[in-house]
């Protein structure tokens, strides 16, 4: 069950309001990677967890985002409340202002309502951890590209703390997914197949005009990596080269795949 208790989990202190930063605010109130979207994941994570060590976990962060929410809805509103009466600090979010009366909505910058589209929860937790790391790391970037666009210092005061507890949770999470100990690529229990789970497809080919490359990385050679040409492209290149068999399933539809390569071949030589 929940309590509420009338404080903040943290001072919010705004010197002059500001409507426009207001506005972008409301993307951690209501936005994609915003307050309400973590508590409501990790919640809902956790009611589903029947490992009672990290149903715990999630319960206690995903009860620490709605503290957060209420923080962020409060800033918020400070900055917004003008809109309600002042003709110019109405125009910072007209939506805000005129429907609104200067509170905040469950709405993101854009004035798209808040969705549980948003919400990653797929039941296994593993994949659930993965994806809490991800929500924290951008919920991290985009609180500091709201600090970098603020001046005023209690709002950055406030965003500094709720940016600091992002990489708070990132840590936890990542600790409870280590304690898995899982092989990071141990998905599911159906195994991939062999060779091509470790066949790199190079996609793309030429140089374009900046001179690109394809560029070599542990992403595509070293370990267990074979480094292959994509499938459309050795498809492409068999039938630049003429080398292309015409397959099973060509000839069971009366060669009509090897007559459309051929006019594809003529096609990309101007005749
Ligand atoms: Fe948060």
């Amino acid at each position: 069950m929940y309590h509420h208790i009338k404080e903040l989990m943290y001072t919010v202190n705004v010197g002059d309001p500001d409507p426009r930063f207001g506005n972008m605010l409301l993307e951690q109130f209501g936005g994609a990677n915003g307050e309400l979207a973590a508590a409501m994941q990790y919640s809902i994570q956790g009611w589903n967890c029947p490992d009672p060590a990290l149903k715990d976990l999630l319960l206690d962060i995903g009860t620490e985002e709605l503290s957060h929410l209420e923080v962020i809805g409060n800033l918020a509103r400070l900055h917004l409340q003008p809109t309600k009466s002042d003709r110019d600090a109405a125009e910072a979010d007209p939506l805000i202002a005129i429907a609104g009366g200067g509170g905040v909505a469950l709405q993101n910058s854009q004035g798209n309502p808040w969705t549980a589209d948003y919400l990653k929860i797929t039941g296994e937790i593993d994949v659930d951890l993965r994806s809490n790391i991800a929500a924290e790391a951008r919920a991290k970037i985009v609180y500091e590209r709201l600090i970098n666009f603020c001046d005023d210092p209690g709002t950055k005061d406030a965003l500094q703390f709720l940016m600091t507890r992002e990489i708070t949770h990132m840590k936890a999470f990542g600790k409870a997914l280590e304690s898995l100990r899982k092989p990071p690529l141990k998905i599911g229990r159906i195994e991939p197949t062999p060779v091509l789970v470790d066949q790199y497809f190079n996609a793309s080919t030429g140089e374009s005009q900046d001179g690109d490359t394809d560029i070599r990385g542990p992403w595509n050679e070293g370990e267990d990596w074979e480094r292959v040409d994509a499938p459309a492209f050795r498809e492409f290149a068999d039938e630049e080269a003429g080398t292309r068999e015409p397959s099973e399933e060509d000839e069971g539809s009366s060669g009509d795949a090897a007559k459309k390569a051929k006019g594809r071949r003529k096609s990309k030589g101007g005749e």
